[in-house]
């Protein structure tokens, strides 16, 4: 059965992205808020789209300064994202009030926060009104990551060390482990093999291991109920 949402409500069902700390500085002020709407958007230039809504104080921020850092908070800032999206920096040092320490970015003026699993500084590219926030095309000028976390891909080894994912009002969440899927073989590996016969293989065994695998573990539960 399929639930009918309002079309404005279909924005929710793509969120889980990760959160960014959107940081920025302007006249010796700095301000931080916590952002999903981020995109990439190209490799080559590497560019990322950030939309922010006009009346955040970030939206001036960026503005004025023509640039900003993405800092990509793990799970034990949950509480600080949360805050630091329900106050303005418009009226409050939200650096002041969270005591959030900082160290110095790599090429832009925006600091960045400590203990985040990523960081990525951008310059601005450009900014467009698409309906009622801005999209800030920002340029890549730097980025580094938690070693521990991230070797190509996010890691998730240790859920210290997992990037936070946001889920809509005050609910996150944390992704759960990495999961590695087949990719089509190169011809000459197996050149007896038409392309059709290895997506079958793979595709269709595929399935079958996963019917197998829900059968061994219904009978697990089976064993396991008459055990008890
Ligand atoms: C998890 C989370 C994600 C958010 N994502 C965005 C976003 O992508 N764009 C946006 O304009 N506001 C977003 N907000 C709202 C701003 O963070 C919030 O209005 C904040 O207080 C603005 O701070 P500022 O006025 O200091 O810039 C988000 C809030 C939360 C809690």
């Amino acid at each position: 059965m399929h639930k009918t949402l309002e079309v404005t409500e279909a924005r929710r069902l793509l969120t889980g992205g990760p959160v960014v700390l959107v940081t920025t500085a302007w006249h010796g002020k700095k301000n931080v808020m916590p952002a999903i709407y981020v995109v990439p958007l190209s490799f080559e230039p590497p560019l990322i789209g950030l939309a922010v809504h006009p009346a955040r104080h970030t939206h001036d921020m960026i503005r004025f300064s023509e640039e900003f850092a993405l800092n990509i908070p793990g799970r034990d800032l949950i509480h600080h994202v949360q805050y630091l999206g329900s106050l303005t920096g418009a009226e409050y040092d939200k650096f002041e009030l969270t005591q959030l320490p900082t160290f110095k970015a790599r090429k832009v003026e925006a600091p960045l926060i400590e203990g985040c699993v990523g960081y990525i500084e951008c310059g601005l590219d450009d900014a467009l009104r698409v309906g009622d926030h801005t999209l800030f095309i920002g340029r890549v000028v730097a980025a580094q990551v938690e070693s521990e976390a991230f070797q190509e891909t996010w890691l998730l080894s240790e859920d210290d060390l997992k990037p936070l994912h946001y889920l809509g009002l005050n609910y996150y969440s944390i992704l759960g482990s990495r999961l590695e899927a087949r990719v089509p073989r190169p011809a000459e590996e197996e050149p007896e093999k038409t392309l059709e016969e290895a997506v079958r293989e793979d595709l269709e065994l595929g399935r079958e291991e996963q019917e197998k695998r829900r059968e061994e573990e219904e009978q697990l539960k089976r064993e396991e109920a008459e055990g008890s």
